[in-house]
């Protein structure tokens, strides 16, 4: 009988592709996946350390499986990822029921992990070197470069992947732990992000969204002395047969090259969707974060963004309550943010990291009652942004990658009932769009006329007489039931 595995993972899409990469070699060992941690042999959290929220929810499930440990010694319980990268040691302590600490560079050596767990009956460590415990090249090696085996069912839809171009990060933002977790940063030989998306587009896969810390830093430099850049690497994916959109997150403000906006704007199959993290709106703030930039240089970039790349929509994320942020240093992020148009922002209360500059050299001074209402206050006003940025969207026609049902319309479930479906979407500009339709559609590019927006969902109208077409191979495959299970994000029992 197979061996059964469960993986809970949190954070950020560098853990979701790390989380497919994990399955993808456990599978080839024989494991199935389950979705309950109580009925599997291997029990794996792949965690997050950006903020002291995402930790203590791990803690807490740990703990909540302490007692089931006891009753069942065989089950191995790992922890992998950012927060087994950190804090070994502590998870050692506050979790000794944990059989395996697996941190990022080592991942490759899960399946050897869990055998050498069932062998001895100990408990197994492996975690990549520290930045400060041996030299640049020694401390990059040991985080393995690792991105070999794809894992269809655990991407976020079957024709949807995550493409990952480099590793770690150099920036050294000072709030920021990802740089000490994720090691040095190393971008991935261009040959083999290719040969990667060849591969995706092969197993059906029509979008890819190439991953990075910083993606619009990478440089790969080759042995002849050539360079590669994000720009000539759109270029490059752009010819794959199959793959119909790109896309690629995360960029920081500094590095947003001309080159690279040129290609966005001159590739057709390149989202016109920008998300480049401000942080603040405050020169102060930003100097302490130690950002590179000033608010008048984010401004700059935006309005380039914006002329080179007609129509291009652009997100942000931001944290409120940063250590020595007064109420005049949050209303310049308030203004940024009243002024500058983001499709949407991803907002975060400041946490403070130990390990991270801040920590060490500022005091975490702004109270969490005030950290709870600039969070709010500054919600309030994206918002209102958001539903202006949406509603000039009304009455256009939209291409839209269809998704699957959408998430609210599963949970009211009226799937029996045989009516029309709220299928869910994004345009080039990265946009959700619902509409009636069809589970079938899931997976093809339709033109949609938006009729109505709300701050965060465009809403739309299959266009008139819009016939779609299946071959007869295809339709069998979408109609059995487990494809459909797996479409709906339904587990497969
Ligand atoms: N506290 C709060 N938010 C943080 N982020 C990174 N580090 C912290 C922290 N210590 C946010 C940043 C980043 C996003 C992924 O998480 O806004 O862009
Ligand atoms: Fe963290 Fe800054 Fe690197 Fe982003 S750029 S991962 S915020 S250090």
């Amino acid at each position: 009988m197979a061996r059964k595995l469960f993986i809970d993972t949190v954070g950020c899409q560098m853990n979701v592709l790390d989380s497919e990469l994990v399955v993808g070699s456990l599978r080839r060992q024989g494991f199935e996946v389950v979705e309950e941690a109580r009925h599997a042999d291997v029990i794996l959290f792949n965690t997050c350390s950006v903020r002291q929220h995402a930790e203590e929810k791990i803690y807490s499930a740990l703990g909540t499986l302490r007692g089931h440990k006891q009753r069942h010694p065989e089950k191995i319980i790992g922890v992998i990822g950012c927060m087994a990268q950190k804090d070994q040691e502590l998870v050692r302590k506050r979790a000794p029921h944990v059989d395996i600490i697996c941190g990022l560079g080592q991942l490759a050596r899960i399946p050897e992990l869990i055998a050498e767990v069932e062998r001895c009956r100990a408990p197994v460590y492996a975690v990549s070197l520290g930045r400060s415990e041996a030299s640049r090249p020694e401390v990059e090696q040991s985080f393995e470069s690792y991105d070999p085996m794809r894992e269809p069912s655990m991407r976020p839809t079957r024709f949807q992947a995550f493409v990952r171009t480099q590793f770690g990060c150099d920036k050294f933002c000072t709030y920021c732990i990802v740089p000490s977790v994720r090691g040095p940063e190393q971008g991935r030989p261009p040959e083999h992000i290719l040969a990667e998306t060849q591969q995706l587009a092969e197993q059906g896969c029509k979008e890819v969204t190439l991953v990075g810390q910083t993606v619009n830093s990478y440089r790969f430099k080759h042995g002849d002395g050539r360079t590669t850049r994000l720009s000539d690497l759109l270029y490059l994916l752009h010819d794959v047969a199959g793959i119909e959109r790109i896309k690629f997150v995360t960029n920081f403000p500094r590095d947003m090259t001309d080159d690279l906006l040129q290609a966005v704007r001159d590739l057709p199959k390149v989202c016109r969707y920008l998300h480049v993290p401000a942080q603040s709106g405050c020169n102060e703030v930003l100097a302490r974060m130690k950002r590179l930039y000033t608010v008048e240089y984010y401004r700059e970039m935006l309005a380039r963004c914006r002329a080179i790349v007609p129509e291009v929509a652009i997100s942000s994320d931001f944290i409120v309550g940063f250590c020595g942020e007064s109420e005049e240093s949050f209303q310049r992020t308030c203004e940024l943010v009243a002024q500058a148009g983001f499709k949407n922002s991803f907002i975060f209360k400041y946490s403070t990291r130990p390990g991270t500059k801040a920590n060490e050299l500022f005091l975490d001074d702004v109270p969490e009652e005030t950290k709870k209402r600039r969070n709010n206050d500054l919600l309030a006003i994206q918002n209102k942004v958001s539903f202006a940025e949406h509603r000039r969207w009304i009455g256009r026609s939209v291409e839209v990658l269809v998704e699957g049902p959408s998430k609210r319309f599963l949970e009211k479930s009226t799937l029996e009932a045989g009516g029309p479906i709220q299928m869910t979407g994004r345009t080039m500009t990265d946009h959700i769009v619902v509409f009636d339709g069809d589970e079938r559609l899931a997976g093809q590019t339709l033109p949609i006329d938006i009729v109505d927006a709300s701050s965060f969902t465009l809403f739309g109208l299959l266009k008139d007489g819009q016939a779609w077409s299946m071959p007869a191979a295809a339709r069998e495959l979408e109609s059995s039931e487990p494809a459909r299970q797996q479409r709906l994000g339904l587990p497969m029992v």
